[in-house]
């Protein structure tokens, strides 16, 4: 998979798939399975190290994720987000952000939010790397947004994500991640542009779909988004293989004698 696949991918009509994912060992699983594109999401603030919003999220951290994944992976695409506030330094700067993402593994980078930044993204990628857009609910301006909450309702805030959605094109993006909006006003843009929306909370007419691995694999709390679909009762399945485990240890069923080194 490669950008161009990516675009291809619209033109046929064919979904494409996007998981997060921040670890060697969960990467390489997702290497062999059929989804199209790893997005190293800055969610990894939360769902790895526990904090409340992405804002915690740095360069170094993205990198360290991005790197574990890279290791774990042969041919799937990796986005690399660039997380708060990375790219709205001096150009220099933003460009030294970007350099590192890149030389971490990833294949393209991911920008939330266009107001301010079509310059910046588009130098990015005259400078050779591709950038994935992001708008609707941008949780890096969660502050901005005054809470998780869906956008673009009411003709208003429809026409600016419309507005801003072409800026993306225009910019350069090859593809925009669409999160948190009205599934109509979601399929209005997606017939608008000739790359690719990637869904998340968007509905089922965006050209791709993604989701939080946690999410995915019941792993995360017990708040659950509407949009997330379980796949997996993972927390339940992990507490259930740690009690087995501590059973058997208790029990001194564990280790048996061929789990045990003989003289
Ligand atoms: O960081 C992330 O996981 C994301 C997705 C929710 C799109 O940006």
């Amino acid at each position: 998979m490669n950008v161009l696949d990516i675009r291809a991918c619209k033109a046929r009509g064919e979904k494409i798939v996007m998981l997060t994912c921040y670890d060697y060992t969960s990467a390489r699983i997702v290497q062999d399975s059929d989804v199209d594109v790893i997005l190293v999401g800055d969610s990894a603030a939360m769902v790895m190290h526990g904090y409340g919003t992405t804002i915690p999220a740095d360069i170094e951290m993205m990198c360290r994720h991005i790197e574990s994944v890279s290791r774990g992976t042969e041919n799937k695409f990796i986005v690399g987000d660039m997380p708060f506030l990375s790219f709205r330094q001096s150009l220099t700067d933003n460009m030294r952000a970007v350099a590192s993402v890149m030389k971490a593994g990833a294949h393209a980078v991911k920008l939330e939010g266009i107001e301010g930044n079509t310059e910046t993204i588009a130098h990015i990628v005259k400078s050779g790397v591709p950038v994935m857009g992001h708008l609707g609910l941008t949780p890096q301006s969660v502050n901005q947004l005054g809470g998780y909450r869906v956008q673009g309702r009411g003709d208003d805030a429809a026409k600016k994500l419309r507005e801003d959605a072409i800026a993306c094109e225009q910019a350069g993006c090859f593809a925009v991640v669409l999160e948190c909006v009205p599934d109509e006003l979601a399929a209005e843009i997606t017939a608008l542009l000739t790359i690719p929306t990637i869904g998340i909370g968007a509905g089922p007419r965006t050209d791709g779909q993604v989701l939080v691995m946690q999410d995915l694999l019941g792993l995360s709390s017990d708040f659950k988004p509407k949009f997330v679909r379980k796949y997996l009762d993972g927390r339940q399945l992990w507490q259930d293989a740690f009690n087995a485990y501590a059973n058997d240890v208790k029990n001194g069923s564990f280790p048996a004698d061929d789990e045990s080194y003989g003289q």
